[in-house]
């Protein structure tokens, strides 16, 4: 089997070359992300195997079905960049529901401990050999009232991080586990409660500027604001706003709203356009850290595990455990429940 590997890192390649190695998978590495001007370069392959910035909208799924391909393994949890609607009935979409939610969660607490205890600070005054401790006090974690958006895998595993540090753990979902002892409130619950918020919930319409200039005005002043989920959750410039204004004391951020032509690529010699961006970089109480939160060996490996086992898989047997589809979720609608496939 071959398949057209789009948006190439060099950290990606050598567990994808080990595992389709073994599984009789042919990966043709391309650097550039999948769009319509690339689509053709997955002719002759059975799949392409694309991640979180390649755009896969309905333009590029007519591409790829007019070039035979069947199959769209994305290595990656979130599907947000993949028109799944249209893709229905025309081109199967299987993804890694999990990799190492511990990797994400674990940063998380990476970028919040960074956060309140200065620590982007300190490392740079004692590069300098700058000991000076002004400006560096932070808080404790320990009493502080944290509200977790989302508590699927990785926001169980962060709440038990922070349990771990004596937080008061607050929760919101959806869909909100039944029996699992959390402390689930309403949305506004955890916009005025909370010291510290963190989102663990997928990008979708209504997640979508879950924090904008509206939601602001409920939050609790100084609160920190940590997103490793999808960047659409957060209005950037009433983000912006909101620092200025000093209502919010600080803002972790793995992904960002307008991350996808910018994150993963060095720009350092290079004068980046996205005004926003910039500010909120500049501030001294913003880390942005570039959707880097997954990236552990542990999760490259299962990655490409997950990954090369779907593709197998659907090959195999017509059918993937991780197909999806937008019916998805939806007991009553969902085929693949009843058939075990989408379509
Ligand atoms: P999951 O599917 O296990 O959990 C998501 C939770 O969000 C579920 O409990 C669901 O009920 C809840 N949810 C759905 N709609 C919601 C809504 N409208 N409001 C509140 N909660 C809602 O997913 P998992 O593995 O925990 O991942 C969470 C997110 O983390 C993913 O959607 C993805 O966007 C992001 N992610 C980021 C990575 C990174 O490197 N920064 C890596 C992996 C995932």
């Amino acid at each position: 089997m071959k398949f057209a590997f789009f948006d190439t890192k060099p950290y990606d390649k050598p567990s994808f070359e080990r595992y389709g190695e073994q599984r009789g998978i042919k990966f043709k590495f391309f650097e550039t992300k999948l769009n319509e001007d690339t689509a053709a370069l997955a002719k002759g392959c059975d799949g392409v195997c694309v991640f979180v910035n390649d755009n896969v909208n309905a333009a590029v799924i007519d591409k790829l079905c007019e070039l035979g391909v069947k199959m769209i393994a994305l290595r990656c949890a979130g599907y947000n960049n993949v028109d799944v609607k249209y893709a229905f009935g025309k081109i199967h979409i299987v993804r890694v529901p999990a990799y190492s939610p511990y990797a994400v969660a674990e940063h998380a607490m990476a970028m919040l401990l960074t956060s309140v205890r200065r620590i982007h600070k300190a490392y740079i005054r004692t590069k300098d050999f700058n000991f000076s401790l002004s400006g560096l006090t932070g808080f404790d974690l320990y009493g502080k009232t944290v509200g977790v958006v989302g508590t699927g895998k990785i926001g169980r595993i962060f709440i038990d991080i922070c349990k771990g540090f004596g937080m008061n753990v607050i929760a919101y979902d959806k869909f909100p586990a039944k029996d699992s002892g959390l402390n689930y409130v309403t949305l506004d619950e955890i916009y005025e409660k909370s010291d510290v918020i963190s989102f663990h919930c997928p990008l979708t319409e209504e997640t979508y500027h879950l924090i904008d200039d509206k939601t602001i005005d409920k939050l609790k002043k100084g609160v920190i604001i940590i997103n490793t989920s999808r960047g659409a959750l957060i209005d950037a410039e009433a983000l912006l706003e909101g620092i200025k204004s000093r209502k919010i004391g600080g803002a972790c951020l793995d992904v960002y709203e307008e991350e996808a032509d910018i994150f993963f690529e060095d720009y350092s010699g290079h004068i980046v356009e996205d005004d926003t961006l910039a500010r909120l970089i500049s501030m001294p109480n913003v880390i942005v850290t570039s959707h880097q939160a997954f990236l552990t060996e542990e999760a490259l490996m299962n990655i490409a595990e997950t990954t090369t086992d779907n593709i197998v898989e659907f090959f195999d047997k017509g059918m993937c455990t991780n197909e999806l589809c937008y019916h998805c979720g939806r007991i009553e609608e969902c085929r693949k429940n009843r058939t075990g496939k989408c379509f």
